[in-house]
């Protein structure tokens, strides 16, 4: 079978292997003549696949001892709003990092919860670009933490080194690229994603979370919205997303086999570079909206001389097997995104169709 180049930004492409493994397990997981969707999450089988989980996270991430693996639900979305109503004190500012419309809407969130304040924008240039480390000027007034979106899924930059603070908790929203390459979990002091692009499908959200930030937490915070509560009860305080988690544990073990995180960055960087040789070539054709040094690994946008261009190259990129290539609707334009489940020959195909459309003008 043909599998469909799949460009989607999430959700998007999931690994074949993985998608054969829970088809082989899909009725019978590991003989016991159930699906994994039909087991207790209680059973000894379900918090086999959480812990299974975890450890392969600690270990692909490096994740130190003193950090929390949580798996919730909600979406990126709801962590908007957790995080506030957890870490923001009524004395205190939290700090956002402008780069796109996902951190627009976190701290839209937080605003709702507090004081805030915008340390760095890039909308003045329209997101094309991360702010520089000289251009993060933290305030006087104690910050109760500082955050940003490591890559912006829908203008397609991703800050290749993060800020460096002093004494100030950074919080990053990963969803879209979460184990893309290997990262100082350190530096962090909370860590969150929706899975349904590097992880696994959506319905869970994983949050790496350093212990000590727990005792900032105020005591009367609704139950399921208070970081202790799935703390205390190792994720399972209510019935989580059981299939989704153990989906994301096959994920997990898909990466290893691929190198590890060394080798799926290695991979990433091949791959973007594929489609970005053809911006390159003909800027003026294939039209970047990253600055070069902000561009993601992840998500590559582009538009061309005029919007009829885009939509015949759209038109005749779906025509050609192409999946998933227009931008956001809130910007239009292209969009590839090539996660870590894209192969290889996805972007080759992508490079040869650009080249090949781009010949008939140029
Ligand atoms: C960077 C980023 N943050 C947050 C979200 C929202 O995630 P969710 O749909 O899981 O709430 C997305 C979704 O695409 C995203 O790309």
């Amino acid at each position: 079978m043909q599998r469909t180049y799949n460009f989607n930004a999430g959700p998007s492409a999931l690994p074949l292997e993985v998608l054969e493994k829970a088809q082989k397990e899909f009725i019978n997981y590991n003989e016991t003549g159930m699906s994994v969707m039909e087991l207790s999450h209680r059973s000894n089988e379900f918090e086999g696949i959480l812990l299974n989980a975890q450890q392969n996270l600690r270990e692909l991430l490096d994740i130190p001892e003193n950090y929390e693996i949580l798996f919730l639900q909600g979406g990126a979305s709801l962590q908007f709003s957790m995080i506030p109503m957890n870490f923001l004190a009524a004395d205190q500012t939290a700090g956002y990092v402008l780069t796109g419309s996902w951190s627009e809407k976190a701290l839209k969130e937080a605003k709702k919860m507090g004081k805030t304040a915008v340390i760095a924008t890039t909308d003045e240039n329209k997101y094309r670009s991360i702010p520089k480390q000289n251009e993060i000027i933290l305030p006087k007034d104690t910050l109760s933490y500082l955050h940003i979106t490591s890559n912006n899924t829908i203008f397609g930059t991703q800050w290749h080194q993060y800020p460096e603070l002093d004494g100030i908790d950074l919080i990053a929203d990963m969803s879209s690229d979460i184990l893309s390459k290997k990262i100082d979990v350190s530096k962090f002091s909370m860590i969150y994603a929706g899975a349904q692009k590097n992880l696994g499908p959506s319905g869970v959200t994983l949050v790496i979370l350093k212990k000590e930030l727990l005792d900032r937490i105020p005591d009367q915070l609704p139950t399921m919205l208070d970081y202790r509560t799935h703390v205390k009860s190792n994720s399972l305080y209510n019935t989580p997303p059981t299939f989704g988690i153990y989906m994301l544990s096959l994920v997990l073990e898909w990466v290893k086999t691929q190198g590890g995180l060394e080798g799926i960055e290695q991979k990433n960087h091949e791959k973007a570079a594929l489609i970005y040789n053809q911006m390159d070539a003909y800027p003026d054709f294939y039209r970047p909206h990253a600055e070069k040094e902000s561009r993601s690994l992840m998500n590559i946008t582009f538009t061309l001389p005029s919007e009829e261009l885009t939509q015949e190259f759209l038109s005749q990129a779906k025509e050609a097997g192409f999946v998933g290539l227009n931008g956001h609707r809130s910007i239009g334009g292209c969009r590839a995104s090539a996660y870590n489940a894209v192969p290889l020959e996805a972007c080759q195909a992508l490079a040869h169709f650009m080249e090949t459309f781009r010949k008939r003008f140029l």
